[in-house]
């Protein structure tokens, strides 16, 4: 069996038991703070589990792509060091919120893999919790497992928690022996080769847990009234076990990964120690793969500095192999060859997946190679074995070298960093910035004049009432005060759909928005591109949203299906999600994009649109900064040449 029909023979045997299949949840929940990433196949049932929401249907099953590299379930250190952990693996789960309880999961799970992946009896165990009698019972009396094979456990084991606090409960898991020629610990049981020691010859498939229990903050546990099951087998790990392989890596999910790496960087994939880099490479391929396709991107903070790593570390691996180009991005294309039919939206993200991972891939490994010679410099002239904030501060604001890049080489050169030091000058910076930013702002607000609406700007227009302000990607948008901040604030959101359309047009439809901020004096728009644009480039999208608002084109707001206006060739924002019935803002004939927020019904309305700055907000994502009006306009040109005029009569003084 290859993977894809272990996978359907999963669905399949639910179906048959009258479950039905429910789509697997992005790998994160922004409303849920206690998770940084989808960690298994109940997060998006925590609230069902709860019986705070009703399901569709009270027995589902699917299969959740999982990422375990941080909290409770972090299985980092291991990737690529053995053979069966991973960043991100498949989790095939089956679920029943108040319908069928101990006995029947225990059975279906024994149907399943005895019957229909016809795994050896002999070679399965079952673990138990050490009170939890009945369902020993139940695998004693109800199912031809071998009793001996039946081992009770305590709390670290079979006492399953999603994280700190959440849905919990006593587990029952099914392990496989692959023989003592798959063992790495010398078959001896006193070095872990046994259930639930640290060996590769017992393997953990399946876990059935029996939620019961809502673990709070002070650690109590409160028992549901729903009782509910909640069950995860590992795909990778089955798989391995059907086609009999000693490795995940040799299964059909990895073997085509590496031979992609070893093709690229001309090293062939062993077993054993010296595989890891290839592993290593393979695995957080799939996961980045997996992320930047769920709308996730590499950053400095949170789930996004947890990607960042991964690709610092898999380059890492890279270089080992002597390999100094992007690497994740060309394999990329191999892991949605593999995966991308059971995930579509690995698919439909390829490219910007590939452009995102070689921009970071390329923001590290030039930093990586500059930095080295700076970190090298400072080194050599340090008296202590400290590197101080306000150096590490340095290499981070004047050359861009990211901290964990500086700590890392701070430990290999056995130094420490003064982190605390680092954070105060980088708060004191911030701190400064946005002083000068209200500043700006304040001077613009003064001058504010009396204000009367237009003809082609309604200021009683409903819309603003349902305006957006959501996750990046979308858009955010200031509500407005008076009818004069409504006008403003809609010239800066057509001139926002402007810039959106003059950035595909000049640089490609490449182009995704990435994150959107518009208020009564300003637009900012984030977007998808690697490079830094020219001054050339940046007039000539300027040019052409200016000649748009020369033409004055009329704005037509429509409401129609989500089919439909996609028909039409609506741009969509990444990572939002739409209702049945969206609304339709077209510009013309060409520009049409879904969005919720207020318009100005022709361009001309706008006067005039400047571009006043170009930043890198990550890698692989650019921001422009813009502002629309004659008045705006002269008084940003007027204030340009005042602080140049300050600058040239500085430069006199001093001659
Ligand atoms: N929640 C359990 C696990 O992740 C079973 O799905 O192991």
């Amino acid at each position: 069996m290859n993977s894809q029909d272990i996978r359907s023979s999963f669905f399949n045997f639910f179906y048959s038991k009258n479950h039905q299949f429910m789509p697997p949840s992005p790998l994160f929940n922004p409303s849920d703070p206690t998770l940084l990433f989808t960690n298994a196949g109940m997060n998006q049932f925590k609230e069902v589990l709860l019986g705070n929401e009703k399901p569709k249907h009270s027995c589902l099953v699917n299969s959740q792509p999982c990422i375990r590299v941080s909290g409770k379930h972090n299985d980092l250190e291991e990737v690529g060091v053995d053979t069966y952990h991973h960043t991100l693996f498949e989790m095939l789960g089956n679920w029943s919120f108040g319908d069928y309880w101990k006995k029947e999961a225990i059975l279906m799970s024994w149907e399943w893999v005895t019957e229909h992946l016809r795994l050896d009896k002999n070679k399965l165990y079952a673990t138990v919790y050490k009170t939890d009698k009945e369902a020993k019972e139940i695998w004693l009396n109800e199912t031809d497992i071998k009793p001996e094979h039946v081992l009770e456990f305590d709390e670290k084991d079979n006492f399953w928690e999603m994280g700190a606090t959440g849905p919990c409960g006593p587990c029952s898991e099914l392990h496989y022996d692959q023989g003592e020629a798959a063992c790495d610990k010398n078959n001896d049981p006193s070095q872990g080769s046994c259930v639930n020691g640290s060996s590769s010859r017992y393997i953990e498939i399946w876990n059935l847990v029996f939620i019961e229990y809502d673990r709070r903050e002070d650690g109590s546990l409160v028992e549901l009234k729903q009782k509910s099951i909640d069950t995860g087998a590992g795909l990778e790990r089955l798989t391995a076990i059907m086609q009999q392989k000693p490795s995940n890596y040799d299964t059909d999910l990895f073997v085509p990964l590496l031979d992609k790496i070893a093709s690229l960087t001309k090293v062939a994939y062993t077993s054993g120690e010296a595989g890891i880099p290839h592993r290593v490479l393979a695995d957080h391929s799939r996961a980045v793969a997996f992320a930047f396709a769920d709308g996730i991107r590499a950053s400095n903070d949170g789930r996004g500095y947890v990607i960042r790593r991964l690709i610092r570390r898999a380059l890492r691996y890279a270089n080992q192999l002597g390999y100094k180009k992007p690497i994740i991005s060309q394999i990329i294309p191999t892991v949605t060859t593999r995966l991308g039919d059971a995930y579509p939206q690995l698919k439909e993200h390829e490219a910007q997946s590939i452009a995102l991972a070689k921009a970071e891939e390329e923001l590290f490994l030039n930093t990586l190679i500059q930095g080295l010679e700076r970190f090298e410099n400072l080194r050599s002239t340090l008296k202590t074995d400290t590197i101080s904030g306000q150096d590490a501060f340095k290499l981070y604001d004047t050359y861009g070298f990211p901290i964990d890049l500086t700590q890392l080489l701070a430990t290999d050169a056995k130094l420490d960093v003064d982190l605390a030091g680092f954070e105060s000058h980088l708060a004191k910076q911030k701190e400064q910035s946005k002083l000068a930013h209200q500043k700006k702002t304040a001077r613009r607000e003064e001058t504010d004049p009396v204000f009367n609406a237009p003809e082609g700007f309604d200021a009683t227009d409903k819309v603003f009432e349902g305006v957006y302000k959501t996750k990046a990607g979308g858009g955010e948008s200031k509500l407005p005060q008076n009818a004069y901040e409504r006008f403003l604030l809609a010239i800066h959101h057509t001139a926002t759909h402007l810039l959106n359309a003059a950035l595909r047009a000049k640089l490609g439809t490449h182009i995704t928005q990435a994150g959107s901020l518009v208020s009564p004096n300003k637009l900012r728009f984030d977007f998808t591109h690697g490079e830094k644009m020219s001054d050339q480039m940046l007039q000539d999208i300027e040019d052409n949203i200016n000649e748009e608002i020369q033409n004055n084109v009329a704005i037509r707001i429509q409401e129609m299906g989500l089919k439909d206006a996609k028909a039409l060739g609506a741009l969509a924002t990444f990572g939002e999600t739409y209702g049945d019935v969206v609304r339709v803002v077209s510009i013309g004939e060409h520009n049409i994009e879904l969005c919720g927020g207020n318009h100005v019904k022709k361009t001309g309305l706008i006067e005039r649109c400047k571009l006043i700055k170009q930043s890198s907000v990550a890698a692989g994502v650019r921001r422009i900064e813009a502002i629309c009006s004659n008045s705006f306009v002269t008084q940003f040109l007027d204030e340009e040449k005042a602080t140049l005029k300050e600058q040239i009569d500085l430069k006199i003084k001093k001659i």
